[in-house]
């Protein structure tokens, strides 16, 4: 009976105790690696020490800034806004148990790393408001949770990948303000059945891009040309008309002239 609630107690001490000391190998390469690709020049991160690092979670709490944890694992990070520089380390795709990934609104570079699908509990990417360059990875359609990917005001290149149509839970997708190109995949902007819709928000803002929701690109072109065109033969035609309007009253007031005299000749004496 002793010996039984001796072992039930130490069970419980052991739950209780072991997140505590334990770190996971794979969040400390994730941060690790992460910490060395980014720039901090206003050391917003200064609390993301090495020793912090390598044990960065007390079951639900977190020694570093920007991180949220969960039984011990970081399942969310969010460095938004803190004026980070440098690039995504691939490593991050170390942080298997993260849900909500936010890197928005800072001055990062270089590309979105294709390593990011194995992220397989990823719901939320959001990206937005950086520098970042190069093709969206199609292998983000790997990441078969994603409900949020928020890319918009990047220097984003290529072709929407078709394959993240296939990603049922997404609710929210918007890539505008970047240099996408090509078709807006039918798969996202004109999806099927119940699923969320997308409108032209999320796509506009890239000039090479078109298709359904976006207005057609001749009828843009064409109106503009159209604008341009009603602009300069107004003006020509009203150009035209006050120069024979004032060609008209030149030759009325000649005659006039020659009319008035005539008539001072005439009433003049000859001498
Ligand atoms: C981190 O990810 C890399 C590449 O996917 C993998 O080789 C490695 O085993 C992972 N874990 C650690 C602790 O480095
Ligand atoms: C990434 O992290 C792992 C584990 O901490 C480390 O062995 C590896 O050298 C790191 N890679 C880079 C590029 O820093
Ligand atoms: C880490 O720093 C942030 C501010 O940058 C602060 O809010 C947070 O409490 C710090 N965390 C710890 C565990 O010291
Ligand atoms: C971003 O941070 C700056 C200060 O660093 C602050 O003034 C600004 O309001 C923040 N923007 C948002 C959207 O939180
Ligand atoms: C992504 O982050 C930006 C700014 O940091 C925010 O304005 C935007 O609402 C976020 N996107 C989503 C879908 O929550
Ligand atoms: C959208 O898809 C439906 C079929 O699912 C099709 O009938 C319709 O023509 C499509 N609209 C556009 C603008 O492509
Ligand atoms: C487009 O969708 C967004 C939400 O995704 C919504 O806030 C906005 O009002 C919509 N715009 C139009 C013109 O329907």
């Amino acid at each position: 009976m002793v010996g039984c609630t001796l072992l039930i107690f130490g069970l419980l001490a052991s739950a209780a105790f072991f997140p505590l000391s334990s770190s996971d190998p794979n969040d400390e390469a994730c941060l690790v690696n992460l910490s060395q690709s980014l720039e901090d020049p206003t050391n917003s991160l200064h609390n993301w020490t090495q020793s912090n690092l390598a044990n960065p979670c007390n079951g639900f709490n977190s020694y570093i800034h920007g991180a949220t944890c969960n039984s011990g694992r970081i399942y969310k990070l969010s460095l938004n806004n803190l004026s980070l520089r440098g690039t995504i380390s691939p490593f991050l795709a170390n942080c298997t148990n993260l849900q909500a990934l936010d890197l928005s609104s800072n001055f990062l570079t270089g590309p979105i790393p294709s390593d990011l699908q194995y992220l397989v509990n990823l719901a939320v990417l959001n990206l937005s408001a950086n520098r970042l360059t190069d093709q969206i990875p199609q292998e983000l359609a790997f990441c078969a949770y994603l409900n949020v990917i928020d890319l918009h005001d990047n220097l984003l290149t290529g072709q929407i990948p078709q394959r993240l149509g296939l990603l049922v839970r997404l609710s929210t997708f918007d890539v505008s303000n970047n240099r996408l190109s090509g078709p807006i995949p039918s798969t996202l902007g004109n999806r099927s059945g119940n699923l969320p819709k997308f409108n032209a928000s999320s796509f506009e803002g890239n000039k090479d891009l078109y298709g359904y929701p976006l207005a057609p690109l001749k009828n843009r072109g064409l109106s503009v040309i159209a604008i341009v065109g009603i602009g300069l033969g107004s003006g020509l035609v009203s150009l035209v008309l006050s120069f024979t309007a004032v060609c008209i009253w030149l030759k009325i007031t000649e005659r006039k002239m020659v009319v008035e005299e005539g008539k001072i000749s005439q009433l003049m004496p000859d001498y």
